[in-house]
């Protein structure tokens, strides 16, 4: 396993190049499987959880070249399982349930357990398949989809699910007649899905607000596309700029899909402005605290939460981080406090009270925002901090420790020893 090392205290100047979104490139790489013909992808990032996705669409039968961030599906003879090994270590890989179902007609995905953040259950996913037609049994630990031809139906969403409404676009693009999706998730990568399934082929209407109308259609033939940039990348750099102290210049920044994460650091004093192609991010002077709730797209976003609180842990004041999606996604906060933050958790709360100083410590990435919450902790704490577990971090971060080491951060990779 590897580590991070850290020396804190150097403000971060120079550029960042954002790459392109895990979690637009995961749904679209599993919707290549609805398509006839070849998808040709650009800007996916390289990440471990590119790398699982692309194994997994090679054990359900797809034809996969990968060259850099181009990648190459030909989608062939399917085959319906999803197996555990896989599904284990990435909960997305349940999103081929809808393609599998409406290509193949069957579909067989091990049931994802509960994660490090949250039970995170697929409930709302199996419901709204089932009112378009599939029938479920859930046996060995692997849910059994059957169907004819799925249907088209008016789906109402609970809750606006990011995955569900991705699974039920998918599996509505090739269902007969017409699927509503209500409340469905707003998020700018739902929208990056639906333009990709409509270069494909697909009718879609709708996506980017909360109600999603589909009209399905026989076939979908392949397309070029290129994914969409990582929006939570590009906020992780800016609280980057925010806790050194530094001036990060971002090229490919998707500024529009950054509402709510601009205006809580701009909030706390840092300056963020669109420069021509780029956003320039600084923090001049101190920032202070800020009260935060996390909410569905177009709200603060979740995964966003971490970073934003390492940065509050410098700045002057207090605030609370009230987290509503997840229910244990709070488990950066004893890290954080071993560097010296005073933060107090209560329930779904956090207390912030911003502190002089952090101080370097070796400390255990959870999961993957937890993980760049450590990073830039590390970044501003004065001594040397060790992020270990950080194979979090690779799974969400095309190498971050390459792009901070150019603009000024000590950090280096290493073996855990
Ligand atoms: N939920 C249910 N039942 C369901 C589906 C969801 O109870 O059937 C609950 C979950 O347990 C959770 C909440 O609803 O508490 C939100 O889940 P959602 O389905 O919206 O999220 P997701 O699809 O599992 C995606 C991202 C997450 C991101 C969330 C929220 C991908 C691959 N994952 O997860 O990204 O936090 O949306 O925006 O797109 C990350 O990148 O670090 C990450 C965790």
């Amino acid at each position: 396993m590897e580590q991070l090392v850290i020396q804190g205290g150097y403000p971060l100047k120079g550029e960042v190049a954002i790459s392109g979104s895990k979690n637009a490139a995961l749904p679209i790489l599993i919707a290549s499987l609805l398509c006839e013909d070849e998808v040709r992808l650009t800007k996916v990032p390289r990440l471990r959880d590119i790398t699982t996705t692309l194994k997994l669409l090679a054990l359900l039968g797809a034809d996969i070249e990968q060259d850099g961030q181009h990648v190459l599906v030909r989608p062939g003879h399917l085959l319906p399982e999803a197996p555990y090994d896989l599904v284990r270590t990435m909960r997305a890989s349940v999103l081929c349930l809808g393609p599998l179902l409406s290509r193949l007609g069957q579909a067989k995905v091990a049931l994802p357990g509960g994660c490090a953040i949250g039970a995170r259950p697929v409930d709302l996913h199996i419901k709204a398949l089932e009112k378009m037609g599939a029938r479920f049994e859930l046996e060995g630990g692997d849910i059994t989809g059957h169907c004819n031809r799925l249907h088209g139906a008016r789906i109402h969403f609970d809750f606006p699910t990011v995955g569900g409404t991705e699974n039920l676009l998918m599996a509505a693009t090739l269902a007969s007649g017409e699927t509503v999706i209500e409340n469905a998730a707003q998020e700018p990568e739902i929208v990056d899905l639906a333009h990709f399934l409509m270069a494909c082929g697909a009718i879609i209407e709708g996506h980017g607000t909360s109600v999603i109308r589909i009209q399905g259609v026989d076939r979908l033939k392949g397309c070029s596309y290129a994914i969409m940039s990582d929006r939570i990348e590009a906020g992780t750099y800016m609280a980057a700029a925010g806790i050194t102290g530094g001036e990060l210049s971002l090229t490919a920044c998707p500024f529009a899909h950054l509402g709510a994460v601009v205006r809580v650091l701009r909030d706390m004093g840092m300056d963020i402005e669109e420069v021509g192609d780029r956003v320039v991010a600084r923090a001049q002077d101190g920032l202070h605290c800020v009260d935060i709730e996390t909410m569905p797209h177009p709200g603060f976003p979740t995964d966003m939460q971490a970073q934003v609180m390492s940065l509050m842990c410098l700045a002057r004041g207090s605030g609370v981080i009230r987290e509503t999606i997840f229910e244990n996604r709070f488990m950066h906060v004893l890290e954080l406090v071993r560097l010296g933050a005073a933060i107090t958790l209560s329930g779904k709360q956090a207390l912030v009270q911003g502190v002089k100083r952090l101080t370097g410590a070796p400390v255990m990435a959870s999961d993957l925002r937890a993980s760049a919450s450590l990073v830039l902790a590390g970044l501003a704490a004065k001594g040397t901090t060790i992020v270990r577990r950080i194979y979090h971090l690779d799974r969400g971060y095309e190498a971050m420790d390459a792009k901070l080491t150019r603009v000024g951060a000590h950090i280096r990779r290493e073996q855990q020893r």
